[in-house]
């Protein structure tokens, strides 16, 4: 198949154009470079460093006549859309709005699309929380996820466009970005690295922080095959089902690493959740999907491939 990957050159987006050109597809990514690198993007895909919202992006497609377009690219940070709602609405949702009218217009069959599990069931006091849970949102990154989420049902009405929308719960891996508030998994691991106290977000209620759902990305990547050919008019949740206190994976970090640097704790942000836990039953039998790294082989995998990165950077700095 023929599919173009936004947001590939990022984390999640870089492991899922992976997976796709191990199984013998033909793959195309647009992304602006702003949080992504190049590196990222294996050989033998063609690479456009192009902003969803530019008017190229439709010729990318034209010229390119994808099967499938897998839309991971978008601005990232709930704390950043509370600050600036416009820009949130700008990438998020006129992004694919214009991703989606170009791909109607040049016969794409399939989209799928990156959506936030943990940012929908913001708070559910059903946890884990199934995909039938009605949504409440806390920022504008979470309407703006589940209005994208209601253009996709509108243009698959309108135009029979199939799609798949996955719900991610806390995605944590290989190549994951260290700055920002995302990312909690890597940024912990970074601050062990470079002897610096993390922080965990806490509130009178919540003594050992806030509490996620951790998947490991190569299973996200494994969803996103899987959907190629399953799970149309879908919108499935990601996760593992567990839920997992902060304070407790920090813990779990500092044992992998053999090391005991006390974090700090502060107040929790306005708009970010106490609890996120998906309930991804639904996806097994939808997709024949389940995680199958669990939480402390994951954090192995991770904390080995930070730490070769950060000798070789050291090494590199003596030398
Ligand atoms: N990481 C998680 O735990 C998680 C959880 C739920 C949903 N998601 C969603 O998964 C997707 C990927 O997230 P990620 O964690 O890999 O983030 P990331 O920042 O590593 O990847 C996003 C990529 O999109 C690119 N990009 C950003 N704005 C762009 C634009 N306007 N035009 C073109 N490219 C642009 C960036 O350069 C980057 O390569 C996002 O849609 C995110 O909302 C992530």
């Amino acid at each position: 198949m023929k599919i173009l990957v936004t947001g590939g050159a990022g984390f999640i987006g870089s492991n899922v154009v992976e997976n796709y050109v191990k199984s013998g597809h033909e793959v195309i990514v647009v992304d602006n470079l702003s949080s992504g690198k190049i590196e990222n993007i294996p050989s033998g895909v063609s690479f456009y460093p192009v902003d969803v919202r530019a008017d190229e992006l439709e010729e990318i497609i034209a010229v390119h006549q994808p099967d499938i377009v897998n839309h991971h690219a978008a601005q990232k940070s709930v704390l950043a859309s509370i600050k600036d709602p416009l820009l949130d609405t700008d990438i998020n949702l006129i992004g694919m709005i214009k991703l989606l009218n170009a791909s109607v217009k040049h016969g794409v069959k399939k989209f799928i699309f990156a959506s936030s599990g943990g940012a929908l069931s913001g708070d559910a006091s059903q946890i884990p929380t199934p995909e039938s849970w009605v949504p409440s949102f806390s920022s504008p990154y979470a309407i703006n996820k589940y209005v994208c989420e209601r253009y996709l049902a509108l243009f698959s009405d309108l135009y029979g466009l199939d799609f798949t929308v996955l719900r991610y719960a806390n995605v944590y891996g290989p190549r994951q970005d260290t700055a920002g508030e995302s990312g909690v998994v890597s940024i912990f691991i970074q601050n062990i690295l470079n002897h610096v106290p993390s922080s965990i977000f806490t509130d009178l209620t919540m003594p050992r922080g806030t509490a996620r759902d951790y998947v490991y990305v190569d299973d996200v990547a494994q969803a996103n095959t899987l959907a190629l050919s399953r799970g149309n008019l879908e919108i499935l949740n990601i996760g593992s089902g567990r839920e997992v206190y902060t304070a407790d994976l920090y813990f779990k970090l500092e044992g992998i690493m053999e090391t005991h640097i006390p974090p700090t704790y502060s107040e929790r942000p306005v708009g970010d959740v106490a609890r996120s836990c998906l309930d991804s039953t639904r996806v097994r039998d939808v997709l024949g999907w389940e995680p199958v790294v669990d939480l402390m082989q994951g954090l192995v995998r991770t904390v080995t491939y930070y730490k070769d990165i950060h000798f070789r950077s050291r090494a590199r700095e003596r030398n």
